[in-house]
């Protein structure tokens, strides 16, 4: 069954701790972490110091989403923080095959991200490495923005490419009840969502829509 990452970008940023508490009540499967360098993308989120603060309230993996230019040196301080999953981008990571040997090292799994105007060919030659394939149906850089439909083609070319291997699609970015369904069709395991879930009063029910039309 598909996995539901609440993205905490949508999270009331002055009560991040209840935050969690309450997702991981609610349901969720992972607690995705976006963090953002002001030049990968122009905008600003949170470091290693406050994922570490987070991760004695809950049991939930860590699917941590770098969208930073220089992934490398960050790699260390988030696993040491806590991930379980890091996600680099592809068009930003200079010596990739490094950086997910890297974040493996670190004893996490590796994901591979991709923007909505990327290529899956691009994933190609590092399926073989990594864990997730990360589709962005958005822009990255901000939560809020409407699910992009090319998205839906690339996850289903992904699960083609990806055949028997035991690689995740997960698809980032707009995910509300009503893409859900065809996310899911097309193939993904795990929709990271962060209006959808943060939004609405009853984030059980915003979680089980997501799982289940
Ligand atoms: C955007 C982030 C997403 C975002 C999703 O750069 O990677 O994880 O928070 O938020 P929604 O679901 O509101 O689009
Ligand atoms: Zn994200």
């Amino acid at each position: 069954m598909v996995q539901i990452a609440p993205s905490l970008l949508a999270a009331n940023a002055a009560r991040l701790g209840s935050e969690v508490k309450k997702i991981t009540k609610a349901g969720a499967d992972l607690l995705h972490l976006d963090i953002m360098d002001g030049h990968f993308v122009p905008n600003l989120t949170f470091g290693p110091h406050i994922v570490k603060q987070l991760r004695p309230l809950t049991n939930l993996p860590f699917d941590v989403h770098l969208m930073l230019t220089n992934p490398q040196g960050f790699i260390r301080p988030f696993a040491e923080a806590g991930a379980d999953l890091i996600t680099v981008h592809v068009e930003c990571a200079d010596n990739l095959a490094d950086t997910i040997d890297m974040i493996k090292k670190q004893g996490c799994r590796a994901g591979v991200a991709l923007r909505p105007k990327t290529s899956i060919s691009q994933i190609i030659p590092y399926l073989p490495m990594i864990d997730l394939v990360l589709v962005m149906s958005v822009e990255p850089g901000f939560g809020g923005q409407a699910f992009q439909k090319e998205a839906l083609n690339k996850i289903a070319g992904l699960k083609d490419l990806i055949g028997t291997k035991k690689v995740l699609v997960s698809v980032d970015g707009g995910v509300n009840p009503v893409v859900a369904p065809a996310c899911r069709l097309a193939g993904a395991d795990i929709l990271v969502a962060g209006s959808a879930v943060f939004g609405p009063k009853n984030t059980a029910e915003a979680i089980e829509r997501l799982k289940h039309d």
